[in-house]
């Protein structure tokens, strides 16, 4: 088999078999097909797309190019939850413990946040000696006793996502929907999930702008999952606007945990509560939409997702009393309100500036090394669609520099006002199974 004509095919709009895609997956991964002939391969892919079968096998070659965890001692369906990323998305730390709390398996392997984007790890680490640091059989041990463990990326998953990745970014081959989907996919199955519930993220602070691109990247992820025995659902939802109104590590724990008590935010505990009906479903504990989503509104209320999430904490070595009294969480030493200029009804919250001035504030990394200031962030007092009069506080900064003068003109021009009559975003775009 030779690159070239694997290259030569694809360029021409035709089909590759399974035998063709691994030579390459295989070859690029130990090193004997060079970076230019897989730029190549990725710019045709890029053009000629490729079809769901074509798809499952690039999925399923990524998987084999490394280590997969195995969870088969963990009792039950393993369900696994996927975000194409968004701004003060605080959904894993709500979900986990809530699906947990009934009976449904989540053994989560989490990132850290780079860019504007946050990351689970980072938020759980907020709280005082929380750690991920647990070997993988302290982590199975966790799951099958307290239903949820989390744990750091180990082991060499994925190798060829990862050379295939770093390709695509300086190649201009990211925004690619086949090569994105394979990507996410190949990584979620070999963390050994049974089960995948994708939340597909659309809109202005979202990598995918378009609602039909968002459910273009949806259907073939699903499709991907029907091929490889994992049942797999994606929920399309709104990210026109951060999630909640605390973008920023500890303040998103705070956040977290004001919804585990049944009092959080309508929109993420919406989403919290979609996402979590289907993953009870998917895991079997339950039969209908229907009644998951009792049974998930029950346990807000009655108090038992909380106490799973006091569980979860205290068993990875973390205060469990921050639930009960979150000023244990870490505090920035200013507190800086920004008032409104002028009344009206807020029309606009761009997600990634809002992001953006999080991480410039010292929530978020600019480059993989850069160390976080876990306290500091944006809380927004109103989102889009709410009145504002002037005057009135429109976000709150939590900064450990008292000098926020750079940051107060971005808050301006990333939170628009307008005068017209303006309805908030509808969350959930739609379902693709
Ligand atoms: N996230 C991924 O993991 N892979 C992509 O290709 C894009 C986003
Ligand atoms: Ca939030």
């Amino acid at each position: 088999m030779r690159m070239y004509d694997i290259i030569e095919k694809k360029r021409d709009g035709l089909i590759l078999s399974e035998d063709e895609i691994r030579y390459f997956i295989s070859g690029y991964t130990n090193g004997t097909i060079p970076d230019y002939q897989v730029s190549a391969l990725l710019m045709a892919i890029y053009f000629q797309g490729m079809n769901q079968t074509e798809l499952a096998y690039l999925t399923k070659a990524m998987v084999d190019s490394g280590d997969t965890i195995d969870l088969s001692a963990i009792e039950g369906v393993k369900v696994d939850k996927h975000s194409t990323g968004g701004v003060g998305d605080t959904t894993t730390l709500i979900l986990a413990p809530l699906v947990a709390s009934l009976g449904v398996p989540v053994a989560k392997m989490s990132g850290r946040g780079l860019g504007h984007t946050g990351g689970t790890l980072d938020k759980l680490e907020s709280i005082p000696g929380f750690h991920i640091e647990i070997t993988r059989d302290e982590f199975i041990q966790r799951v099958n006793q307290n239903k949820v463990a989390v744990i750091g990326q180990t082991g060499n998953l994925t190798p060829a996502d990862k050379k295939i990745y770093s390709l695509r970014d300086v190649t201009a081959t990211v925004n690619s929907i086949p090569l994105i989907a394979s990507s996410i996919m190949s990584k979620k199955i070999a963390a050994g999930s049974d089960a995948i519930v994708l939340d597909v993220k659309t809109g202005q602070g979202a990598f995918m702008k378009q609602a039909s691109e968002a459910e273009e990247l949806a259907k073939s992820m699903v499709a991907i999952g029907n091929k490889t025995n994992r049942k797999t659902i994606a929920v399309i939802s709104d990210m026109n606007q951060p999630l909640g109104y605390a973008v920023g590590n500890a303040l998103e724990v705070k956040e977290a945990i004001e919804t585990l008590q049944g009092n959080g935010p309508k929109d993420l505990t919406e989403l919290c509560l979609t996402l979590g009906t289907y993953m009870v479903v998917l895991s079997g504990v339950v039969q209908t939409e229907k009644e998951a989503r009792k049974k998930l509104e029950e346990n807000l209320q009655n108090g038992k997702a909380l106490q799973t999430f006091k569980l979860f904490i205290e068993s990875q070595g973390g205060d469990p009393q921050v639930v009960d009294d979150p000023d244990r969480l870490p505090q920035a030493k200013y507190k800086i309100e920004v008032p409104a200029k002028k009344s009206g009804t807020v029309s606009k919250i761009i997600a990634d500036d809002i992001g953006t001035i999080a991480m410039s504030l010292g929530a978020g990394r600019q480059t993989k090394d850069d160390v976080i200031d876990l306290a500091v962030g944006i809380v927004l007092h109103k989102k889009i669609g709410e009145s504002v009069k002037a005057g009135e506080t429109l976000v709150t900064i939590h900064s450990n520099h008292e000098d926020i003068s750079d940051i107060k003109p971005k808050i301006y021009e990333s939170i628009l006002i307008s005068g017209d009559n303006v309805t908030s975003p509808r969350l959930i775009h739609n379902i693709i199974s």
